[in-house]
């Protein structure tokens, strides 16, 4: 009994340093859940829409071509051209099989930023789809950062607030409760210029911002279930096999 209730204690030890981990991440700042499904493709074109359009002036992708995202996606390669691709590569628009880079230089745009802008392939799992979710809706305005924003998620953040027409802009108001030592001091985000989308419309599009970068940090997730399927099948088929191969065997035996 004793033993078990060290390893529980353990388990709950070990837990709540790894969500304490995952809160020190963020500064302490409580995410907000993405509630992203790969599987909506819809979404999933959306998302890769806006991307296009928003994010990869800065941002790669060096590990998709567009092809394969068209594949999956469900869109034909003539739309991922007209849509998705706005990069030249030698003077040529960029062909649908390259992969997803663009030409800004890590060493201009360190310049400019402060930071280079990371490529984005793998942050749908290093940062995770809340992280990357809540990221994208905690620009406020801060005149005392080079680019006029700041983020509660990422402070300090070299990235501008490239969706501001569309969010709008919000400001950061802080209240003093208690006095003294015991003073805590509570931060709200709120909107003081509104942007072309209502909340619940940036919500959706940043969802599936998010859901693409999700996708995208992971492609082999959307057939992961076929393959199991598949697997099923033939485990099936195989244990009727020897089954009787079994019988066969023992037919003359018994
Ligand atoms: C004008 C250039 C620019 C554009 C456009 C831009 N970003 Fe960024 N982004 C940056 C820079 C610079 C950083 C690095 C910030 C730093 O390290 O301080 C960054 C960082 C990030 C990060 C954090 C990555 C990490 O793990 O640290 C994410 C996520 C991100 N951007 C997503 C996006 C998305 C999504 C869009 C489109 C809606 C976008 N960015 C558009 C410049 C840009």
């Amino acid at each position: 009994m004793k033993k078990f209730i060290a390893s529980v204690m353990f388990a709950l030890t070990a837990s709540v340093m790894a969500s304490g981990a995952a809160m020190a991440n963020t500064g302490g700042v409580p995410l907000e859940k993405a509630n992203v499904n790969i599987h909506d493709q819809s979404s999933l074109q959306v998302g890769a829409k806006y991307f296009a359009n928003y994010c990869m002036g800065c941002h790669s992708l060096n590990f998709s071509r567009y092809n394969r995202v068209a594949t999956d996606l469900g869109l034909t390669n003539e739309q991922v051209a007209k849509n998705l691709i706005f990069t030249r590569t030698d003077g040529e628009p960029t062909k649908v099989g390259e992969l997803m880079k663009n030409g800004m230089s890590q060493k201009d745009s360190a310049e400019w930023f402060g930071a280079p802008p990371p490529d984005l392939s793998l942050t749908g799992r290093s940062r995770g789809p809340d992280w990357i979710y809540s990221y994208l809706k905690a620009f406020y305005v801060d005149k005392t950062r080079p680019m006029g924003v700041n983020n509660t998620v990422f402070a300090n953040v070299g990235m501008p607030h490239v969706l501001w027409e569309l969010q709008g802009l919000q400001e950061q108001e802080c209240t003093k409760h208690g006095e003294g030592e015991h003073a805590v001091e509570h931060c709200a985000l709120k909107t003081v210029t509104p942007g072309t989308m209502s909340a619940a419309e940036y919500d959706k599009v940043v969802r599936d911002i998010t859901n693409f970068l999700t996708y995208v940090a992971e492609p082999a997730q959307l057939h992961r279930k076929s393959y199991g399927i598949f697997v099923l099948l033939f485990l099936g088929l195989f244990a009727v096999l020897a089954y009787f191969l079994k019988k066969e065997y023992w037919k003359d035996v018994h």
